[in-house]
């Protein structure tokens, strides 16, 4: 069940506890090794899922979706909340908006409220070279699930498979879905949506969407990535979209 987060007055009511200060290295505005530090005010992201969610988001193989206004969708193994601390907050202390500048998308000014994910890097320095993944903004529904399993390692899989669905998860499922586990940029199923292409037609599409249909907002798999392993990734992605078995209730193109 997706939870619609409350506010922050209504949230510190149900959790009986008065939000805390948490300092950060911001990692929207840390470049180049700079680090700037701010602080920002909420709750300690374990408490909130253990109101809103019960304790069984805690159990192994859990992952913690939180859902933003846009329909973004950022996945969190519930592991990884057990390991680090982290906070869910609404508000930049000392300051009247809730915004940060993400520089690396080139972007000013970002709203982050209602709520916004942050990781206490500097009592956790290894998670430092992360960056901002992992740090979803503009957060206002929270659930746990065992829909990946479900979703996308269905029966009938082919074992040779199952590797992919990790690929296709943490490039592709943030906006399409796959048996209805995803995210909402992209109605359809991506797993019949695949089956549409040729193989090299798909390659190509991943690749580069813009070099296929210029003016396009689908991202192409990481520039960063070097060109071969973009092709091979490519090429798994489209062997496990065509293969995976397609859910009867979510059989809709
Ligand atoms: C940031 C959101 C986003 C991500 C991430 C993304 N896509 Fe897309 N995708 C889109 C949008 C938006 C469209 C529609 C593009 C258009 O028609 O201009 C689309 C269209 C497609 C289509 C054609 C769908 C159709 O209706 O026929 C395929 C196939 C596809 N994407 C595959 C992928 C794969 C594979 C990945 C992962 C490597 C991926 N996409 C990642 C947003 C995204």
């Amino acid at each position: 069940m997706a939870e619609v987060l409350p506010d922050a007055a209504t949230l510190e009511i149900k959790l009986n506890t008065k939000p805390q200060t948490v300092r950060v290295s911001e990692p929207h505005l840390s470049q180049n090794g700079k680090q700037v530090i701010r602080s920002y005010r909420g709750w300690p992201a374990v408490q909130v899922l253990d109101l809103l969610l019960g304790a069984h988001w805690r159990a192994p193989g859990v992952e913690v979706e939180f859902r933003a206004l846009d329909g973004y969708v950022s996945r969190i193994p519930s592991e990884r909340f057990l390991k680090f601390e982290a906070f869910l907050t609404y508000e930049h202390v000392g300051h009247r908006r809730f915004v940060v500048d993400n520089l690396e998308q080139n972007e000013r000014d970002v709203a982050l409220g209602p709520y916004y994910l942050v990781w206490n890097n500097i009592r956790h320095p290894e998670l430092l070279p992360e960056g901002g993944t992992y740090w979803p903004y503009q957060v206002k529904q929270i659930l746990s699930s065992t829909a990946f399993k479900t979703a996308l390692l269905p029966p009938g899989l082919p074992a040779s498979l199952s590797g992919s669905a990790a690929i296709a998860q943490k490039y592709c499922l943030s906006c399409h879905k796959v048996n209805g586990f995803g995210g909402d940029k992209w109605p359809g199923n991506l797993a019949l949506q695949a089956r549409q292409f040729q193989a090299d037609d798909f390659v190509r599409w991943v690749i580069s969407p813009g070099a296929v249909k210029p003016g396009t907002t689908m991202p192409g798999l990481p520039i960063s990535l070097p060109q071969v392993e973009r092709e091979r990734l490519a090429q798994l992605l489209h062997g496990y979209l065509t293969q995976v078995p397609v859910s009867p209730e979510s059989a809709v193109k």
